[in-house]
């Protein structure tokens, strides 16, 4: 039903119908009884089985009625055909997220309002990376694998060992670079960020250093990568960035492979001159003889930063307070605009 602004997409929908689209089986982990029970509280649900394709007689009839769109991991693109079979759509909640590979410019012409689960994917991500950079600075790994092996050398200057006041550079001032600020604040650390859309006001309220890449490089213990993957970040920690970190150093990837030339860093922690943490990794999963699956100075992890597990019911939390004030005529928490897309994740 149109609400009183006509087409609704900045008033919202007086009780909108809502459809679902993800991968099979995902909305029975992702959504708790009470996200149902708020999503039919303000809207109506069209069908409770999501959508897990658009080129169906199924959902053509659910798209025919649907003001809002809540999607999830394995929901199909909004290419222009599928908008063509859901004229009232004015909002797309996505509940994950990276949204852009799932929409197109049509999206946009139809001033549809998108809104994605990001900031609330941030919060694992953030609690990784923070948990990671404090042992790092413990030394933690290279003392684990000594435990292993007495005959491993700790190749750690005393002076540098310890969480104080070490030197902390952050690559993104992202929704995870951000957080992970917030966290941080609770340590002894100095924390300073390169972002090229952060102004310096910006940095001095968020109570960090703004440096350019290459000074933070220089300047840093850790270096914790949190911008997205476009190609003005691809390979942008290269050889050049890793030589000019200091011995010991510690790098961490929670953001996306491609950001590292990953020969220049096999190099690096193989001379055991740098350590590296790597949940996200160029190609991913990594060829099964690739030596950063070996070294003791890398942590790997499969890309599990994000949220997993009961992770995922902030993402659906969020989705639906979208849904919710979309239905109530108020503005998206956080809404995905076009001109932001190549420079955000
Ligand atoms: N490992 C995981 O499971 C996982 C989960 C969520 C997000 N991620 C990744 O984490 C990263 C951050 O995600 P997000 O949602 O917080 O991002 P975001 O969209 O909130 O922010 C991206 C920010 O990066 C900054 N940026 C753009 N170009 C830059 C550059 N050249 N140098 C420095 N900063 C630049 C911009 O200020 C932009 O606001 C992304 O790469 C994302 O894909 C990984």
């Amino acid at each position: 039903m149109t609400g009183p602004t006509g087409g609704g997409h900045d008033g919202g929908v007086t009780r909108p119908r809502i459809a679902l689209a993800m991968m099979d089986g995902l909305a029975d982990f992702a959504f708790r009884p009470e996200h149902w029970a708020r999503l039919e509280a303000v809207g109506e649900l069209i069908d409770r089985r999501p959508l897990v394709a658009f080129d169906d007689d199924r959902a053509a009839a659910v798209l025919g009625q649907a003001d809002v769109l809540v999607g999830h991991w394995g929901c199909p693109t909004l290419t222009a055909e599928v908008l063509a079979l859901a004229p009232d759509l004015a909002l797309f909640a996505y509940a994950a997220g990276t949204v852009k590979w799932q929409v197109v410019d049509a999206v946009w012409e139809r001033d549809i309002v998108v809104t994605s689960a990001a900031a609330a994917n941030a919060r694992p991500v953030a609690e990784y990376t923070v948990a990671m950079i404090v042992l790092a600075g413990k030394g933690a790994l290279l003392y684990a694998e000594r435990e292993r092996d007495p005959e491993v050398a700790v190749p750690l200057d005393p002076m540098r060992v310890g969480n104080l006041g070490k030197r902390i550079g952050l690559v993104g001032a992202s929704f995870v670079g951000r957080l992970v600020i917030e966290l941080l604040s609770a340590y002894d650390l100095q924390v300073a960020v390169s972002d090229p859309y952060l102004s310096a006001d910006e940095a001095e309220r968020l109570g960090v250093q703004l440096m350019a890449l290459d000074e933070l490089c220089a300047w840093c213990d850790v270096l914790s990568l949190h911008a997205p993957d476009v190609p003005a970040t691809r390979h942008m920690i290269g050889a050049p960035q890793l030589a000019a970190l200091r011995d010991g150093a510690t790098v961490i990837n929670t953001a996306r492979g491609a950001l590292i030339d990953h020969d220049a860093l096999v190099a690096e922690v193989q001379a055991r001159r740098l350590a590296a943490v790597l949940d996200v990794t160029d190609p991913e999963p990594l060829p099964a003889e690739s030596p950063l699956r070996r070294l003791p100075n890398v942590i790997l992890t499969p890309h599990i930063a994000g949220a997993m597990g009961r992770e995922v019911w902030r993402l659906a939390d969020l989705a639906v307070a979208e849904v919710e004030r979309f239905a109530a005529g108020e503005p998206p928490l956080h809404p995905v605009r076009q001109v932001d897309l190549d420079r955000i994740a």
